[in-house]
C-alpha cells in the first residue's frame, strides 16, 4: 500500500509553538496524585472494576487486561512526586502477577502486554528487581506460545489459539502488547520475539490500516490457509469505520515500536494514522468513540485522546527538526491533553472515582457504561502528563 499520502485538512487547528500554560499542567498533575494518594489503602491489594458505574469502582482482584495499567498508574505517581507510598502500592502488587502466570488467570489472551509491561516490568526498571524481570521474560514466553501464531505471523485475538470459530482475527490493540515482545527478545538475546513483533506491525500495515489512514478493529483470516479475509471493527460503528480507542494504539504503538526495530517505513505509515485521527477531531479535541462521528452528541472516548496524545509525544523523541510533522504534533499533543484536563479530567468540577471520565469502552455493549472512568483513561492520562514534563521519561513499554 502506498503510504505517506495522507495530508492534515486543518493545520491551523494546531499552531506551531503551541503550549499548556506549565501552572495548569502542574495542577492537573497535583489533583491527579491527591486522588491517587487519597485512595493508597483501598488500592494496596485491590483493583478496580474494569469500568466505573455511577462515577464509582468496584473493587476487583488482579484478573483483567486493565490491571497492569492500575499498577503503572502507581509507578507513575512515584516518579511524578518521588512519594515512596506510591510505589509500595505498585510492589505489593507484584505477587498477584505472579499468582496470574503460575495459575494462567486470565491471561488466555491478546492482551498480556498490556498486563505485564506497565507493571511488572515497570517495577523491574524502576527498582533492578531481578524476580520481576524473570516473571516478565516467562508472561513473553507464554504470549508466544499460546497467543502468536507463527504460520500466521500475528498474535490472536483472545483464545482462538484452538480455531474453534471457523476464522482467526487480529486486531490493533495487540501493537500496544508486541512491546512485551520486543523487550524479552532484548533481555533474552531470542530473535523469535523480535521477529514476531515486526511481524504483527507488518500485517497491522497490510490489513488493518486502510489506505486513507484509517482502521479496522480487527482483521479476519481463514484457519488453516491463514488466508486474509476482511476486517471488522467489532468494537466500532460499523465495519468500514474505525474505532478511535484502537485508532489511538496504532497513534503510540507504532512509534514505540520503530524505536525497537528501527524499520523505516513506519514513520509513513504512522503519519498517515495521526493524521487520519487529527482529521477527524471535533471542536473541542476530544474524540468521538467512532470517528464517524466528528459533532453532534454521541459519546465521547477520553482514553482514545490521552493514548494518541501519549503517541505524539513518543515520535516527537526520535523526529528530526525538519519533519513537518513534528510540530504538528507538538501542538496537537498539547491542544487534546489540555482540553482533557480541562473537560474529563478531576477538577472539571463533576465527582468520579478515576483520574478522568467520558472514557467509552465500546459503545454498542453499554453493560461496558458510557463516558465511564477505566484504569486505561487514567493510565494514559497520567503518563500524557509525564510525557508532556519530562520528554526524557524512560517508559514502560
Ligand atoms: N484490549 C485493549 C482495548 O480493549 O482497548
Amino acid at each position: 500500500m502506498n503510504r505517506g499520502t495522507i495530508k492534515l485538512n486543518n493545520p491551523e487547528r494546531f499552531p506551531k509553538g503551541y503550549e499548556i500554560p506549565r501552572e495548569k499542567v502542574q495542577k492537573a498533575i497535583d489533583l491527579a496524585l491527591d486522588k491517587l494518594s487519597s485512595k493508597i489503602d483501598i488500592y494496596m491489594d485491590k483493583f478496580p472494576g474494569e469500568c466505573s458505574d455511577d462515577c464509582k469502582f468496584d473493587l476487583v482482584e488482579n484478573i483483567n487486561w486493565t490491571h497492569g495499567l492500575h499498577t503503572g498508574t502507581y509507578f507513575l505517581a512515584y516518579e511524578l512526586s518521588g512519594d515512596k507510598r506510591f510505589l509500595e502500592v505498585g510492589k505489593n502488587h507484584i505477587p498477584s502477577y505472579k499468582k496470574r502466570l503460575d495459575e494462567k488467570i486470565n491471561l488466555n489472551d491478546h492482551d498480556v502486554g498490556f498486563v505485564y509491561s506497565p507493571s511488572v516490568i515497570a517495577y523491574h526498571k524502576l527498582t533492578g528487581d531481578e524476580a520481576a524481570k524473570q516473571m516478565a521474560i516467562l508472561a513473553a514466553e507464554h504470549l508466544y506460545v499460546d497467543g502468536y501464531s507463527e504460520k500466521g505471523g500475528f498474535i490472536l485475538r483472545v483464545g482462538e489459539m484452538q480455531h474453534v470459530s471457523g476464522f482467526c482475527r487480529t486486531m490493533m490493540d495487540t501493537l500496544m502488547n508486541i512491546p512485551l515482545f520486543y523487550w524479552a527478545g532484548e533481555q533474552t538475546g531470542n530473535y523469535k520475539f523480535a521477529d514476531a513483533a515486526n511481524s504483527q506491525v507488518d500485517i497491522t500495515n497490510r490489513c488493518l490500516i486502510r489506505e486513507d489512514g484509517s482502521s479496522y478493529h480487527h482483521y479476519q483470516f481463514e484457519v488453516g490457509t491463514h488466508k486474509p479475509l476482511h476486517g471488522v471493527t467489532f468494537q466500532g460503528n460499523r465495519d468500514e469505520s474505525t474505532w478511535s480507542r484502537g485508532h489511538s494504539w496504532g497513534v503510540l504503538g507504532l512509534p514505540i515500536a520503530y524505536t525497537y526495530s528501527k524499520d523505516e517505513s513506519i514513520l509513513p505509515l504512522h503519519r498517515d494514522v495521526t493524521y487520519y485521527m487529527l482529521n477527524h477531531l471535533p471542536e473541542d479535541y476530544i474524540p468521538y468513540w467512532d470517528y464517524d462521528y466528528t459533532d453532534g452528541d454521541e459519546p465521547r472516548d477520553s482514553s482514545a485522546a490521552v493514548i494518541a496524545v501519549c503517541g505524539m509525544l513518543e515520535a516527537i523523541r526520535y523526529l528530526p527538526d525538519s519533519a513537518p510533522e513534528k510540530e504538528i504534533y507538538k501542538s496537537a499533543a498539547a491542544k487534546i491533553l489540555e482540553s482533557v484536563i480541562d473537560t474529563c479530567a478531576t477538577g472539571c468540577g463533576k465527582d468520579f472515582d478515576g483520574l478522568i471520565y467520558k472514557v467509552t469502552p465500546a459503545r454498542k455493549m453499554p453493560s461496558y457504561g458510557v463516558e465511564v472512568c477505566a484504569s486505561y483513561g487514567d493510565y494514559f492520562y497520567l503518563e500524557a502528563l509525564m510525557r508532556y514534563v519530562n520528554p526524557d521519561w524512560k517508559r514502560y513499554w
